[in-house]
């Protein structure tokens, strides 16, 4: 299915982790609805002509995975993961953008029985993004990060159940992933996404560099970076309508 195929019956799921991460595209919704399945909720609306479905899943892998099959019960056509990232590419600075590529689970080894490391049995190596969805969210991201002054990478966002605060973690997430940045979400959604054939994509905004400062950067410019990445749904959605 192609991300063009968005309509009112199959909206377009965007999802952050953190309320925060999601509240600057509920406040632009045109007629939000709230809807919800068990304990999992979101939001039914319209955002810049676009049907929607907009949804805060909390933090880690288990959560992303649960809501995202709750979202694509309510229909969802595709997935868009918006938020904030550990950067581990060494060119990556606070406010600079990452467009998946890819997604890989980084905290995943069944290496043992002959996986490759990340890879989950049954499953590829890595998620590879549907080319349709991650070139229209790259074309976004391209223009913001023009307007704004920062950098954008499409590569690979490594995920795990782990705040990464370690540059020796950074080193080996670089050495053993190619990553270029890393969080705790977006993986487990490529995996269910992947699994029932809907396109998948992940925006991040660097909120701060995975090392010994990142506790205190991520407090600081989550709410800066996660606005840049909103910035970029917003821009997809604008070339969807
Ligand atoms: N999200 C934002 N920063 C992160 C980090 N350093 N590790 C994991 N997830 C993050």
């Amino acid at each position: 299915m192609t991300p063009t195929r968005v309509t009112a019956e199959r909206p377009l799921a965007v999802i952050g982790a953190m309320p925060e991460e999601v509240a600057p595209l509920l406040a632009a919704a045109r007629d939000p609805l709230e809807e919800g399945e068990g304990p999992y909720r979101w939001h039914r609306a319209t955002l810049d002509g676009v049907p929607v479905l907009i949804a805060a899943c909390g933090i880690g892998k288990v959560n992303a995975a649960a809501l995202t099959q709750a979202l694509l019960g309510a229909g969802a056509a595709a997935v868009l993961f918006t938020g904030v990232a550990g950067g581990v590419d060494p060119g990556l600075r606070v406010g600079d953008l990452v467009v998946a590529r890819d997604a890989v689970q980084h905290d995943v080894d069944v290496t043992p029985l002959g996986y490759d490391e990340g890879q989950v049995p049954g499953e590829p190596p890595v998620w590879a993004a549907e080319p349709g969805l991650r070139d229209l969210v790259a074309d976004a991201a391209a223009e913001v990060a023009a307007v704004e002054g920062v950098r954008l990478v499409v590569g690979r966002v490594a995920s795990g159940d782990a705040f990464v605060a370690d540059p020796v973690r950074v080193a080996d997430l670089r050495r053993r992933f190619a990553a270029s940045c890393a969080e705790m979400e977006g993986a487990a959604v490529a995996q269910v996404c992947a699994r029932w054939g809907v396109p998948w994509s992940i925006v991040r905004s660097v909120s701060d560099t995975a090392d010994n400062d990142a506790s205190v950067d991520f407090l600081a410019f989550t709410e800066v970076a996660a606005r840049r990445a909103v910035a970029v749904v917003r821009g997809t959605l604008r070339r969807l309508a």
